[in-house]
């Protein structure tokens, strides 16, 4: 199987473009949160009509999409509006639909190919192999609830990366996520939040017992940003993973593990 995980997109539209148009190459794309910005002065609203929409043209086509929030993604007080920013014509019935949903994520799943936050969903490729996803949702307390362990391979989102690994690094990261994780043991996981720093050491995954803990490292919000995110591929039948990490707007570089 080939997954295309990613993370911490900030609401950059370029890269929520990009993605729909190569995931068709992928058996799953995941975004581990932080799809939408805080500090976005479009407001709340806007950018849940677009990722909404956003995610109704990506199921056009047979891809499977799993995502988790973070701490950008919608917490409760977040600016839903701005004065002088109007909402687009006749996009309230999808305001709607997030606001009779429980959590607001659910509201996301527009079929079978949709795994949101709370979701544990055991996902059927065409080549014939599976894979188990847990979504966990963002907790600011750094809770997560008992993972319940699947039939391996298994994947698991949770926003914040486990504390004391190189992918926290210079953050502390979630000690529950880090527990969790040396309990249940899945084959991924799949974290952002703490992005791309230049000049320090930048890790992009650590084991954990036979875990592959996976942050891409994603390049922070503001300036000119490349065309593409930084993406982690994963192939199993290759037995690899692939970081591919933007320097500059031209120029990206791939690192590259066995699995
Ligand atoms: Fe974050």
């Amino acid at each position: 199987m080939k997954l295309l995980l990613t993370a911490d997109l900030h609401f950059h539209i370029p890269w929520f473009e990009w993605l729909r148009e190569v995931a068709s190459e992928y058996d799953l794309v995941a975004i581990g949160g932080d799809l939408l910005d805080l500090e976005n002065q479009q407001g709340m609203a806007r950018q849940l009509i677009y990722l909404y929409e956003w995610v109704q043209r990506c199921v056009k086509r047979p891809v499977n999409l799993t995502i988790c929030t973070g701490n950008h993604d919608f917490p409760s007080g977040a600016p839903l509006i701005y004065p002088g920013v109007p909402l687009p014509n006749g996009k309230l019935a999808i305001l709607r639909q997030f606001a009779s949903a429980q959590p607001w994520p659910q509201a996301l799943k527009l079929n079978h190919q949709v795994a949101v936050d709370g979701d544990e969903k055991m996902f059927r490729f065409r080549s014939g192999e599976n894979l188990a996803v847990t979504c966990c949702p963002y907790r600011a307390d750094g809770y997560v609830e008992q993972l319940r362990p699947y039939a391996l391979p298994w994947l698991v989102l949770h926003h914040e990366p486990p504390a004391n690994s190189l992918i926290a690094t210079p953050k502390n990261g979630s000690l529950a996520f880090a527990q969790a994780i040396r309990r249940s043991e899945p084959t991924w996981s799949l974290s952002g939040h703490v992005h791309f720093t230049v000049g320090d050491d930048n890790h992009f995954f650590e084991r954990s017992g036979s875990t592959i803990c996976f942050n891409c490292r994603q390049n922070p919000p503001g300036g000119l940003l490349p065309p593409e995110p930084n993406v982690i591929i994963v192939d199993s039948k290759r037995r690899e993973a692939t970081w591919r990490r933007w320097i500059t707007h031209g120029s990206n570089e791939e690192t590259t593990i066995e699995l």
